[in-house]
């Protein structure tokens, strides 16, 4: 029985027990794909590059990590760009949307300290972090996750990804993807659907098929059955299309590599996913497809980072009488906000949406809207957009919705 048990799991962890390799010429470091650049250039151009090559700056979750990289650095140069940027000196973001430095940090004592920049290095001699303007050159570490060994061409984060111009129907495309033991892609992270985004826009120039669903309303999902725990959607919600593409550089609307709304039955390219290093058996179950449903208003929440939705409380039912809400948007680095109102029904002049440029009510006021609108968006200058809703004692409708997501100008 317990030989038995054993057994099933190692049948199960075939993946993830091979060894973790890196590809385009990055190092494996304890556990992450590193590669150096001694070029020294300021921090944008650094994350610029690192996107080109799949990556990020480097981020730093522990001690041990922290001295894996002050060796792997060793004596080429004597200071590196991080993947970090500092709001204030109680709050640094790590740049590949992974959070906070309050789990671990290593800053040199005094740091880290946004009056002298905002943008953090490492020094490789003592392995300590220090606050820089983001306008200085330095040489820089990108990093990327590690993959394993698998003959695919698009191999990355332990996946391989195919893309096919065979324009096909969600159905079809999803049956294809099927015969190869995956699935219509699914996307988790900033960074997948960069690289994704990547090879879109080098194969071909019309929109893309991605495995995001409505199947109703106000509910996404991935046809693959996983979480639905990130999103790049910039569209109006359209009850009549219920698939989702990305955004590709032909398609003159959205951004690149956007999400949107699209005909399941219309005809568009695809990306297929599986997991790499596993042999495509052809007796895989299908997979049951599970949603995620979340309604949450985030009224009074603490700070949210982009991309995520708002509504007014009770949404899409009517709000109630004397309620008062603010919502703190925020987003990483160098991006800006764009906040698009997709739904919109207060009572005209009297129940209140209000928008500041800022961290606060102190931030500029962009404006005071109510009544019903037609779908408005609305760019934030920095990296924060502080939202109010305030209603009276009298009337009430159904509210707002509102996607943000991060915008790059
Ligand atoms: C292309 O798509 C059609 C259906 O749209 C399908 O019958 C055919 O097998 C596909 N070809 C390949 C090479 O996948
Ligand atoms: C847009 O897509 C086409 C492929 O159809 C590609 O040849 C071209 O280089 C792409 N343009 C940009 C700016 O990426
Ligand atoms: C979420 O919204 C849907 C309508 O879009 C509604 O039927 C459902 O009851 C709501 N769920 C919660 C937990 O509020
Ligand atoms: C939100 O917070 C404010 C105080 O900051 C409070 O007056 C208000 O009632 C809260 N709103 C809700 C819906 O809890």
């Amino acid at each position: 029985m317990l030989f038995a048990f054993i057994a099933l799991i190692i049948i199960q962890l075939t993946n993830a027990s091979l060894p973790p390799i890196c590809v385009d010429g990055y190092t494996l470091v304890n556990g992450k794909c590193l590669r150096l650049f001694h070029e020294e250039t300021y921090h944008t151009r650094a994350e610029q590059t690192c996107r080109i090559f799949e990556g990020t700056l480097f981020d730093v979750k522990n001690a041990i990590d922290n001295r894996a990289i002050a060796s792997f650095i060793g004596s080429q140069v004597e200071t590196v760009w991080m993947g970090l940027f500092c709001f204030n000196n109680n709050l640094c973001l790590w740049d590949d949307n992974s959070g906070s430095t309050a789990a671990y940090d290593n800053f040199s004592p005094g740091n880290p300290k946004v009056t002298t920049g905002s943008c953090v290095y490492f020094e490789t001699s003592s392995g300590r972090w220090l606050s820089a303007p983001c306008t200085e050159p330095r040489s820089y570490v990108c990093e990327t996750p590690s993959t394993h060994e698998d003959p695919c061409y698009y191999n990355y984060n332990n996946y391989c990804y195919t893309f096919s111009h065979n324009q096909s129907s969600f159905t079809t495309a999803q049956a294809i993807c099927e015969e190869e033991c995956g699935n219509l892609v699914s996307i988790h992270s900033a960074n997948e659907n960069r690289y994704l985004m990547n090879i879109a826009s080098h194969r071909a120039s019309d929109n893309v098929l991605i495995g995001g669903m409505w199947p109703m309303d106000h509910m996404n999902t991935w046809v693959d059955g996983t979480m639905w725990d990130y999103s790049n959607i910039d569209s109006v919600y359209n009850p009549k299309n219920r698939c989702i593409a990305m955004a590709n550089n032909g398609t003159s609307e959205y951004n690149l590599g956007q999400w949107f709304g699209v005909d399941c039955e219309g005809l568009s390219s695809f990306f297929c996913k599986r997991p790499a290093g596993v042999p495509c058996s052809t007796d895989q179950p299908k997979v049951t497809v599970t949603p995620v449903p979340s309604n949450e208003s985030f009224c009074n929440s603490t700070v949210l980072m982009t991309p995520g939705i708002i509504t007014s409380p009770n949404y899409p039912q009517n709000y109630d009488n004397n309620v008062y809400c603010s919502y703190k948007l925020s987003t990483l680095g160098s991006y800006n906000i764009l906040l698009e109102f997709t739904s919109f029904s207060t009572e005209e002049n009297v129940d209140l949406v209000t928008v500041y440029d800022g961290e606060s009510t102190n931030g500029l006021k962009i404006g005071t809207y109510s009544g019903s609108r037609e779908p408005f968006h609305l760019i934030s200058k920095g990296n924060n957009f502080f939202v109010t809703f305030a209603t009276d004692s009298r009337n009430v409708f159904k509210g707002f919705s509102a996607t943000f997501v991060a915008y790059s100008t």
